[in-house]
């Protein structure tokens, strides 16, 4: 059965990325904060926008389902699923512009792609990480539920400085829903 591709939350509306988004994302993925942490060209370009909504639609939402969020018509970030089908687990990955940061959305649009994670994929787990010195994105994590399951040291390379991560994930039998 086809799974649904929109999810509604309390204040925002998640979708599939679609081509009227790229003047939306290179908006907020142009600006250097919201990329600190994230591996992706900076300067972020135009090019850089279009390449990343071809690359989300043509995406196969049965192995890594991305979602835009949009907020009042515009779309202000996404969040995605990386399944591992043969282990039944799921990597989580997410992002919104500066301009909303610490309203709770990320909180929201997270808890809504989790909750659909869970039912439509009945996975048993999904995790994630951050840099430790991405506060914002772990406290995401731990305040949808997930436990810090370990940090890992010099893990990656973030603009030629390694990083340590925080992991994080959520059994299916410690999901409240949301
Ligand atoms: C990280 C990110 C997703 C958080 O999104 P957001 O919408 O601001 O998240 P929320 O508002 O739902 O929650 C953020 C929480 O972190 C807290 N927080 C943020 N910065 C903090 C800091 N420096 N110290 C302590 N707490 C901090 C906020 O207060 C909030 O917690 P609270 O609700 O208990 O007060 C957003 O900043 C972002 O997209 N950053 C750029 C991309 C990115 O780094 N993505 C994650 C890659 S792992």
């Amino acid at each position: 059965m086809t799974k649904p591709n929109t999810i509604c939350t309390e204040r925002l509306i998640l979708r599939p990325f679609a081509l009227g988004d790229v003047n939306d994302v290179l908006a907020y993925a142009s600006d250097p904060e919201w990329s600190r942490f994230l591996p992706v060209p900076s300067p972020y370009l135009f090019g850089d926008a279009q390449e990343f909504i071809a690359r989300s639609i043509l995406r196969n939402r049965d192995e890594a389902p991305s979602f835009a969020i949009e907020l009042q018509g515009v779309v202000i970030g996404g969040v995605d699923l990386q399944v591992d089908a043969t282990n039944s687990i799921a990597s989580l990955h997410y992002s919104i512009a500066r301009a909303h940061w610490n309203q709770g959305l990320m909180t929201e649009a997270v808890s809504g792609v989790v909750n659909w994670g869970f039912e439509e994929f009945g996975l048993a787990k999904i995790y994630s990480w951050a840099d430790v010195e991405n506060v914002g994105s772990w406290r995401v994590m731990e305040k949808i539920g997930m436990t810090r399951e370990g940090t890992f040291q010099s893990h990656g390379v973030n603009r030629g400085v390694r990083q340590d991560y925080h992991y994080y994930g959520i059994l299916r039998s410690e999901w409240k829903g949301c």
